[in-house]
């Protein structure tokens, strides 16, 4: 886009304000703004305005709704058959090399406050490995296990990509095969002042905020990673969020149950831990599994109880999802795929008339993203996987309390002294019953518990306050 093109198109959406400093800045600053000013939404940006920045850009509850139905973490007697045919299903799909991983690692983690990628946070509870790692020896094993490729996709935002880059290449890929990670952008949205107009971060630059995790059904595709997927004939992205280290990244009876239901995108969820927790509902609206978010989920509805006293709407989303190529390639056909938006009303460093840098106190301006579950109604058929909590949920959030990394390193603690003693080794408990002990195992020791029963005579007796790696 050239400057004259530019500014025609700005005065139509009555943001001309974009290029004020234009012959302030440098050659480069004038190239990088004609850059953003092109990739804006000029048909959407006046009606995003209109909605979101001025009026309140709230979601419309639908009519009626239900809860969603969702396959039980263990298969009662019923579902026993289908559930043993979907995992040999599922590891025959891993084997053939129709399975990714894919990990969003675009969010800004400002609950964490931790300085780089949040995907580089140390976590385990002997060896101190980050997320990444865990995530990528995780993939390695499970490669190893099913003799198949397992290609690692990931997700950054512009803010982060290059860091994430480094640190990939500083940790040798972590032993995995560089030609099997493959890291791309999201896109971005502009920042709007409460008045609608497009902030700028500095007289060359807009102020942009990264589009959501749901940014990654247009960035897969957009970035050629789905068109990678298309060569390695992958069909089947095993999405996760990087703050959780406990999710089961490449899992056979969640793959096959999917595949077998014909799905186009699937969901884990968990029993919520009460009626408002803090966590989207899956609910059933118009025959459609559909994620009410906490916020919007009036509390009479969220507080109904079925017959025997359980909670009607229980099943809580934790962003574990399965997502077909073929989804992803249906929803970019038509081109410049988008989510509904969300609005947030945040502080947007930004500068003010005079072109002074402002770093406000106080909420100044709109952001907008979107969430990937939104794509959920979307799909043609979806199912949803219960899974327990102490099994494989337990995002690192925020510094402190509660999803603090100090209770995520609890929890690899208990859920690695279960994975013993379910194989009959005994762990050192205090008397309240906490595990007395560091303990961790690493993905090529052990993917499950019953990879554990295997591998039982090479696990030393573990001492109380000991320290135990097992890899
Ligand atoms: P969160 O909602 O926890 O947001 O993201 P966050 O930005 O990481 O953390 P806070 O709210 O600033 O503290 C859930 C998942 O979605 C990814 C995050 O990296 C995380 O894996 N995400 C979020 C993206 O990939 N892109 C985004 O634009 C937002």
């Amino acid at each position: 886009m050239d400057i004259a093109q530019a500014a025609k198109e700005l005065k139509k959406i009555h943001q001309e304000h974009v290029l004020r400093w234009y012959e302030d800045v440098s050659e480069p600053q004038q190239r990088q703004l004609l850059g953003q000013i092109g990739e804006l939404s000029f048909s959407k940006i006046p009606q995003w305005v209109q909605q979101y920045v001025k009026g309140p850009g709230a979601i419309q509850l639908p009519e009626s709704f239900e809860p969603a139905p969702a396959y039980p973490a263990q298969p009662g007697p019923r579902q026993a058959k289908k559930y043993a045919e979907a995992v040999e299903l599922g590891q025959n799909l891993i084997r053939s090399g129709e399975v990714a991983g894919f990990v969003v690692a675009g969010g800004q983690g400002t609950r964490l406050g931790f300085d780089g990628p949040k995907g580089n946070f140390p976590i385990s509870p002997v060896r101190k490995k980050t997320l990444f790692q865990i995530f990528a020896e995780t993939l390695l094993a499970a490669s190893r296990k099913y003799g198949a490729r397992i290609p690692f996709y990931i997700m950054t935002s512009p803010l982060n990509y290059q860091a994430t880059v480094e640190i990939f290449e500083n940790a040798g890929c972590y032993g995995m095969d560089k030609a099997d990670i493959v890291i791309f952008q999201q896109g971005t949205l502009p920042n709007f002042g409460f008045d609608g107009r497009i902030l700028m971060a500095d007289k060359g630059r807009i102020a942009t905020s990264p589009d959501g995790h749901g940014g990654s059904l247009k960035a897969l595709y957009v970035s050629g990673a789905v068109e990678d997927m298309r060569r390695r004939r992958v069909e089947y992205l095993s999405y996760w969020q990087v703050d959780n280290p406990l999710v089961k990244l490449i899992d056979p009876l969640f793959i096959g149950l999917h595949a077998l239901d014909r799905a186009e995108m699937s969901s884990k969820a968990l029993k919520k831990a009460g009626p408002l927790e803090k966590v989207g509902n899956f609910c059933l609206v118009n025959g459609k599994i559909t994620v009410i978010e906490y916020s919007d989920l009036p509390d009479a509805a969220a507080m109904r109880k079925n017959a025997d006293g359980s909670l009607a709407i229980d099943m809580g989303s934790i962003g574990i999802h399965l997502i077909n190529r073929s989804f992803i390639e249906r929803l970019n056909a038509g081109g410049d795929f988008l989510l509904p938006l969300h609005k947030a009303v945040k502080k947007i460093p930004c500068l003010d008339e005079q072109g002074k840098a402002v770093h406000p106190d106080t909420p100044n301006g709109v952001k907008l993203e979107t969430f990937v579950f939104d794509a959920l109604p979307l799909a043609s058929n979806s199912i949803i996987l219960e899974t327990l909590r102490q099994e494989e949920f337990s995002p690192v959030k925020n510094a402190a309390g509660a999803d603090s990394a100090e209770v995520t390193h609890r929890m690899m603690i208990e859920r690695a002294a279960g994975w013993l003693e379910a194989a009959g080794l005994s762990v050192p408990r205090t008397a309240d019953g906490t595990v007395d002990c560091a303990l961790e195992i690493a993905p090529d020791f052990a993917l499950s518990p019953e990879e554990i029963s295997a591998r039982k005579d090479k696990i030393p007796p573990i001492k109380p306050g000991g320290k135990v790696y097992l890899g």
